[in-house]
């Protein structure tokens, strides 16, 4: 907005400067004069558009490459899980059993920070990107992989692959906890139904339920109004919009709020410029009903052990931002799934919490995963 207004000013002296000119020569050709200014008037606008539609893109390339060096954290891992893809893995603190995170839909590994460092006081906990979020890079240059054609891009399957791959190539210590929220509450199902050994606990918060994408009403709020809101992201990264919103303090980052560090608000912001991360972030919400439907058909074939404990924690709405209606469908069709398939959940109630609890209300999603570390070591050395 700023640089069309000094256009316009620039634009003013222009045509102050031609009058003046004008009145101190009356006698100068007016034609010409007209042809030029049309001329100098096509050069100007021409600088313009370069200048909102070429300069800030660029801009923004330039200092996403610059950012990504600074940001990536100290203990980060950048793991080549095959197929020439990596993805980032960020552990901290030692033990066992070994606590994962999964980020909710379209979030990166950062989301879990207070939950992480508090966690890592007891063992050793791991938060990873999925592919093409955060510091995890697209394959490019091979399109589709072999998984990516069995499951479809950005879909459960494909992430609960490619999770499995970077746990195995990290080598991490098995059987470990899974906690995973929204789409990474579906992996976490999805991997603990097929891979059950390797997970010693089973941890959703705020699930999505399976059967909520034949709700007409749900699908309306998800691709009407969700998704549309996420492209309009997408397309302002891409164009350096967002960058240029973020200086002028209009456009603030999701996961904000005094106990923030500067370094996770530095990355928030750098994710918010990313066209990469936004555009996964895009693909993952695009793909949801595909993830619901696979995850619906692995719990009917491969019903969950009985010796996998499940917890699922829930504050009192899914989003107090979107209607009464839709969170009371959430709700409903939670406790049907539950019943259904998990029917010895443990089910933990946050009162006043809604699923930004992982950044903003983290202290007993905190105490419930340290009970779980804790019962873990005590029966390891009891045994
Ligand atoms: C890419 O595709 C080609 C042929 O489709 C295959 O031979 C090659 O192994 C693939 N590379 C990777 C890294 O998957
Ligand atoms: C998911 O939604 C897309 C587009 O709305 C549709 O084409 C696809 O069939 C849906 N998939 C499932 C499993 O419902």
């Amino acid at each position: 907005m700023r640089r069309r207004a000094d256009n316009q000013t620039i634009n003013k002296d222009h045509v102050d400067g031609d009058k003046k000119e004008n009145v101190e020569r009356p006698q100068h050709d007016n034609s010409a004069k007209g042809k030029l200014s049309i001329g100098s008037w096509i050069i100007n606008m021409g600088k313009c558009l370069l200048l909102i539609f070429i300069v800030p893109p660029f801009l923004n390339y330039a200092s996403l490459q610059r950012e990504r060096q600074m940001l990536l954290p100290k203990e980060g891992q950048i793991v080549d899980i095959g197929l020439g893809q990596t993805m980032h893995l960020l552990c901290k603190g030692n033990g066992i059993p070994v606590v994962i995170l999964d980020a909710p839909t379209g979030m990166s590994s950062d989301v879990w920070f207070h939950i992480h460092k508090d966690l890592s006081s007891l063992t050793k906990v791991c938060a990873y990107d999925r592919m093409g979020l955060g510091f995890s890079k697209h394959l490019i240059q091979n399109g589709t992989t072999e998984t990516e054609r069995t499951w479809g891009v950005s879909t459960a399957g494909r992430m609960v692959d490619d999770l499995h791959r970077l746990l195995q190539a990290a080598e991490i210590s098995k059987p470990f906890i899974l906690v995973g929220s929204e789409i990474g509450a579906l992996n976490a199902r999805f991997y603990s139904h097929i891979h059950d050994v390797q997970v010693s606990d089973l941890v959703m918060i705020d699930p999505i339920p399976e059967d909520i994408f034949e709700e007409l009403l749900w699908r309306e709020f998800w691709y009407g109004k969700l998704l549309p809101s996420l492209q309009a992201k997408q397309f302002s990264a891409a164009t350096g919009l967002s960058r240029m919103l973020i200086i002028l303090g209009i456009l603030e980052p999701t996961v904000t709020g005094p106990d923030v560090s500067e370094e996770v608000t530095q990355l928030q912001k750098y994710l918010l410029c990313n066209p990469a991360h936004q555009s996964s972030a895009v693909d993952e919400h695009y793909f949801m009903n595909e993830s619901a439907a696979q995850v619906q058909d692995i719990s009917k074939f491969k019903p969950l052990s009985s010796r996998t404990p499940v917890s699922v924690i829930t504050g009192d709405h899914f989003d107090r931002e979107v209607p009464d209606q839709l969170n009371q469908m959430v709700a409903k069709l939670q406790k049907k799934f539950l019943e259904v398939s998990y029917s010895s959940a443990n089910h933990i109630h946050i009162k006043g919490a809604d699923r930004r609890m992982i950044y903003k209300e983290p202290s007993a999603i905190i105490q419930h995963l340290r009970k779980l570390v804790s019962r873990r070591q005590a029966n390891r050395f009891s045994a």
